[in-house]
């Protein structure tokens, strides 16, 4: 049976089996994306499917595959990371080194284009990237470095020829100068310790998969995860309301500022 009841037994026994919790997760979502897989095998009994979960790294795989939506690209919202840019060459000016972290960098290509703005701006090593995800397989691809074109929209020739080498098989790799200022880690935003005193954050596209109130807890961890001063970059749609209750100013759409 594909009820509701059925599915909240399901989702239990994936955070017992496999650690993940989807209570935080927006549930008639998650549910349709389970529902898809089992359609696929032909599974109309979840307890089946979290047996063969149980048993089949491959099909852990494809599970996280399905409902973590990995979707990025290299700077997207081009004209928001203009704007990004400024915000963190002021933190340049000011702060001696810090960390930038990606929350949810799906195949790191939000954590690269920081590294890359990074360079550009001429910044000291010290200031670095954490970028993690909850997605393990994800993060293996991330590591690499290695994107198709379609990635790469968004980065301009001059940016293409200073950061990516291009590959023998027409993709491309960020080259080290930028790779070595990333660190990923697997990390699940929900239930894991944040690291403090960030001077920017980014969380993007990420929260839309989210229960409300997983939400708004969220964006007070990120609050005090941030420096005074500290910048959180959301995505489009995403917008926090009450964010001075929480210790965030609004700066513009896109950005908060610590306060
Ligand atoms: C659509 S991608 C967004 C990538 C990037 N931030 C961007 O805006 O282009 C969403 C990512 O969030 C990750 N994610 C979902 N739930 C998460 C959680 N609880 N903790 C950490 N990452 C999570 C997914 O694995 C996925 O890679």
């Amino acid at each position: 049976m594909l009820d509701e009841a059925s599915f909240m037994k399901f989702a239990n026994g994936i955070r017992k089996k496999m650690g993940f919790d989807m209570s935080g997760y927006k549930l008639v979502r998650m549910k349709r994306r389970v529902d898809f897989l089992m359609r696929k095998y032909n599974f109309d009994d979840y307890n089946e499917y979290l047996r063969i979960l149980d048993k089949d790294p491959s099909r852990q795989k494809e599970f996280f595959d399905r409902i973590t939506i990995n979707v990025t690209e290299f700077f997207r919202n081009p004209d928001k990371w203009k704007r990004f840019e400024y915000y963190i060459s002021e933190k340049i000016k000011k702060e001696r080194g810090g960390i930038i972290w990606s929350a949810g960098c799906a195949s790191g290509e939000e954590p690269y284009s920081i590294a890359i703005v990074l360079e550009e701006l001429r910044a000291p090593s010290s200031f670095r990237v954490l970028a993690t995800d909850l997605d393990p397989n994800i993060l293996e691809n991330a590591k690499r470095g290695i994107y198709e074109e379609k990635a790469l929209v968004n980065v301009n020739s001059s940016l293409r020829s200073k950061y990516f080498k291009k590959l023998d098989d027409g993709r491309y790799q960020v080259l080290e100068k930028a790779r070595r200022r990333v660190t990923f880690k697997r990390h699940n935003m929900l239930s894991d310790p944040f690291e403090k005193e960030n001077i920017a954050i980014l969380c993007r596209n990420v929260v839309i998969y989210f229960e409300m109130d997983a939400k708004e807890e969220l964006y007070k961890r990120f609050s005090r995860a941030l420096k005074p001063g500290g910048i959180l970059f959301v995505g489009g749609t995403e917008r926090i309301f009450n964010s001075r209750k929480i210790g965030l100013e609004p700066m513009e759409p896109f950005f908060y500022r610590k306060v």
